[in-house]
């Protein structure tokens, strides 16, 4: 059998992983491959056009001068905005030239272990689905609008593109010694709800926070939330919430910075001596911190998501 252990420096072939690896079990349609693929993108009528029509105006109407300038120039690159859900196959012809990323559908979400092997040969597996209008401000499980929105103008960038490719390695290595809560905080921290400087400004890359207009303000300017520089030991101590607006976003100087961090840090060592659970809680700021704003935190101390507190 194929191990984790084996295939470390192996990228080409899907590792066979026991059951007990996966954080979440899924049980696989069986209309799909063991590379979890959807055999075509889905056929979206007007009405769904229409639906990634008004999400994406509404993110552009909010998003200049909150969004990283990398994240615009990617939307303007791929043309996201020429109408109806973006055609993944165009997509891909387009991101292939860049930076040699494609995008391949598959259906929500899918096991660590195949998506990590998706992007250490540098495809994005994206959600085939779209919202209803019913569920138009906020869905649990990542569409297609938040994966291609979202996700994908930041793979025009080369520097991002590679960071992708590495997380996608190093979740072998998370697999091997059972910490792939701790590399799925780092995940949460910068490809989801990540930050960066501009200058003096922060600005979001994350996708968590591009794909809806409450956090892209909320992150970048309001008083509640910590905003603290990133360090990759210190995040993957840090606990998330995946439900809620972040009490604590990390800020990276580059995105070259964030690639450094990450493929120079001796990965082997820190599982060793990580624990299991998290030490940080997500509101919490840590004596080595470098703190560029310390949050009231008072959205979460007045209750949060469905207390109807103000995101101030
Ligand atoms: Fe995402």
């Amino acid at each position: 059998m194929v191990t984790a252990t084996d295939t470390e420096s192996d990228f080409t072939t899907l590792p066979e992983m026991p059951a007990d690896v996966f954080t979440a079990p899924l049980k696989k349609p069986g209309h799909l491959g063991e590379d979890w693929l959807e055999p075509a993108q889905a056929v979206y009528d007007s009405a769904q056009d229409a639906i990634w029509d008004d999400l994406f105006n509404r993110q552009m109407d909010v998003l200049p001068g909150l969004a990283a300038s990398a994240f615009m120039r990617g939307t303007e690159k791929l043309d996201l905005g020429r109408g109806g859900v973006p055609d993944f196959a165009r997509i891909s012809e387009e991101l292939d030239k860049l930076t040699g990323w494609s995008v391949v559908p598959v259906p929500m979400l899918i096991p660590d272990h195949v998506f990590f092997w998706h992007l250490a040969n540098r495809r994005f597996p994206a959600g085939n689905f779209i919202r209803t209008r019913e569920t138009f401000d906020y869905i649990q499980e990542p569409d297609v609008f938040h994966d291609v929105f979202g996700h994908v103008p930041m793979l025009t960038d080369p520097t991002y593109a590679d960071y992708m490719q590495e997380y996608g390695k190093a979740g072998w290595k998370a697999m091997k010694y059972n910490r792939l809560k701790a590399l799925g905080a780092l995940y949460w921290y910068t490809v989801e709800f990540g930050l960066i400087l501009e200058g003096d400004d922060v600005r979001a890359y994350g996708a968590g926070i591009l794909s809806g207009p409450t956090e892209a303000v909320f992150s970048v300017k309001a008083a509640s939330p910590n905003r603290i520089m990133l360090n990759v030991d210190r995040v993957m101590r840090t606990d998330y919430v995946i439900s809620d607006l972040q009490p604590t976003y990390f800020v990276i100087e580059s995105f070259e910075d964030l690639y450094r961090q990450t493929v120079e840090r001796d990965f082997d060592r820190l599982y060793r001596n990580l624990s299991p659970a998290f030490t940080y809680a997500n509101s919490a700021v840590i004596d080595v911190d470098n703190v560029l704003h310390r949050g009231s935190q008072e959205y979460l101390l007045r209750g949060g998501r469905g207390s109807g507190a103000a995101p101030v």
